[in-house]
């Protein structure tokens, strides 16, 4: 099995199962026009998030890492009128870019997107009482993941799923020796995982259209 394989299933899967209508083609398109680097998530893992967030029946969600809003377009589609989700972006021009594409998608009105790396924007959610959130997308700055799954844990109600991309990172996720900080940073998260009782999690290997990587799981516990 091979890579022109993994590519050539996920196309087969998406067009039937995530077809792009004209708000995320657009969103799309906005993006490679902007020149943002095309490392949003696939059409089918949007699907799947989309799919966690209505599963959550969730009203809050939480994201870290909007590019142009191609994943949060997917899960905001899964929100209720009434529903918000908070997405955090350190790039201001992208954060431009998918302001455009929320108010094309006509879901402007249940996104707000904090410019800022996102540990600061943190403190600022801090003062504001924001949450509990119902489901949160860990997909930034990967060294920082740990950090990000800490607070959000923090922040969730229970029974709250968080999600985190790029975890398995072309199979390093196993290396002990790899000396990358992306990668240590997601056997630390592993670890964190193993050791905190308010969480249960697992962690599921992707191919596709992205190469092999892979997403981690953690469900809140409820009590
Ligand atoms: N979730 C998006 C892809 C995000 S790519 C999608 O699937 O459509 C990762 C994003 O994290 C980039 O836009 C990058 O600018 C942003 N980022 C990097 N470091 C960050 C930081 N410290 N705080 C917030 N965002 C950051
Ligand atoms: C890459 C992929 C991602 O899903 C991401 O969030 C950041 C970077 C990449 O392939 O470089
Ligand atoms: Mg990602």
């Amino acid at each position: 099995m091979d890579q022109t394989t993994f590519s050539a299933v996920d196309e087969f899967a998406a067009d039937l199962l995530a077809p792009h209508d004209e708000a995320l083609q657009a969103a799309l398109t906005a993006c490679e026009d902007a020149g943002l680097p095309a490392i949003q998530v696939s059409p089918l893992q949007g699907k799947l998030l989309q799919l966690l967030v209505g599963l959550q029946r969730s009203q809050k969600v939480l994201e870290f890492g909007t590019l142009g809003g191609y994943s949060t377009i997917w899960m905001a589609r899964a929100l209720p009128a009434d529903g918000s989700l908070i997405t955090l972006e350190a790039d201001v021009d992208y954060a431009e870019v998918a302001q455009r594409n929320f108010e094309l998608a006509e879901l402007a009105d249940r996104i707000d997107i904090r410019t800022g790396p996102a540990l600061e924007t943190l403190l600022t959610l801090e003062e504001e009482g924001a949450g509990p959130f119902d489901f949160t997308f860990i997909d930034a700055d990967k060294v920082n993941s740990p950090n990000y799954f800490a607070w959000a844990l923090d922040h969730m109600r229970p029974g709250g799923v968080i999600v985190a991309d790029n975890v398995v990172r072309d199979g390093a996720l196993a290396d002990r020796d790899s000396g990358d900080e992306k990668v240590e940073a997601q056997r630390r998260l592993h670890e964190m995982l193993a050791d905190e009782l308010r969480v249960t999690a697992t962690t599921i290997q992707t191919v596709g259209s992205k190469g092999y990587d892979g997403f981690t799981i953690a469900l809140v516990r409820e009590a």
